[in-house]
């Protein structure tokens, strides 16, 4: 197995941090190389707003629901669907831009953040930093555009914490790897049963972390899963200018 594989495997959110800065120096040499990642059409449809300001990430950490990690970590970084940089483009040459009004752009801006988060956390990790994703700024996505002052025709779709990790301590079991991989074409079948083994499995998980409050992956799922968790996402989206009607 080389570095990037084991960094990969030795992957577990972080949600306690050191006060150790952040070097620019470093924080500059992960963006510029997350800019490199592919994009769809080379649309690179999607800007980085860092935020150290410390009374800023006091406030995305009421946004995102009271998530402590946030106030506490040196650096946050919000990923931003940006379909504002390419209208212009688009605008520059004479065309009209409709792509943010379809769910295809909706996708591929989200697509095209996740592949950018993805290599923001395995390059940040590689240089022994932590990293937890924070989706929870969804939960008022109008009070981040306010407070990162962003332009129609973009959305936060996910932000990220970053500093030197206070505490490492466990890696999270996953489902089944027969779960994840099926050959040819999809397999179902074994499916109910690695479910419940995978419950045990995380329940003991807890048990050994001492997190005895800590349920099973099909509890965890069944009250978020069950509604509309962020229910502000489609029509502060709509307002943005993503209308989803093509
Ligand atoms: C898109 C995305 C959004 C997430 N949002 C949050 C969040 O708002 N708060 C949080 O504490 N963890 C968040 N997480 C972290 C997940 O809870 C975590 O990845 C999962 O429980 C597995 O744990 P691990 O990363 O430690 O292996 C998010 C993860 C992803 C990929």
């Amino acid at each position: 197995m080389n570095e990037t594989l084991r960094t990969l495997h030795d992957h577990r959110s972080i949600r306690a941090y050191t006060d150790q800065p952040v070097a620019e120096e470093t924080l500059t040499a992960l963006i510029a190389a997350v800019q490199h990642v592919p994009s769809s059409m080379n649309g690179q449809q999607v800007s980085l707003i860092v935020v150290r300001d410390a009374e800023k990430r006091k406030q995305i950490s009421v946004i995102a629901g009271g998530q402590p990690w946030i106030a506490q970590a040196p650096v946050f970084i919000a990923l931003v669907i940006d379909f504002h940089k390419t209208a212009l483009g688009v605008a520059e040459s004479g065309g009209r831009q409709v792509i943010h009004e379809s769910l295809e752009g909706i996708i591929v801006g989200a697509i095209d953040a996740g592949i950018i988060l993805g290599n923001l956390m395995t390059a940040a990790e590689s240089l022994g930093l932590g990293i937890v994703p924070i989706g929870a700024m969804r939960a008022n996505p109008r009070a981040m555009i306010d407070l990162l002052q962003l332009p129609l025709l973009t959305f936060p779709v996910v932000g990220m914490c970053l500093g030197y990790p206070a505490d490492r301590s466990h890696r999270k079991p996953r489902l089944p790897l027969a779960t994840f991989r099926h050959e040819e074409c999809y397999q179902g079948a074994g499916l109910a049963a690695a479910i419940r083994e995978y419950d045990q499995i995380l329940l003991d998980h807890w048990q050994k972390v001492a997190r005895g409050e800590g349920t099973t992956w099909s509890a965890s799922l069944a009250a978020p899963y069950s509604r509309v968790y962020f229910p502000e996402v489609y029509p502060v989206a709509r307002a943005q200018g993503f209308t989803n009607d093509k």
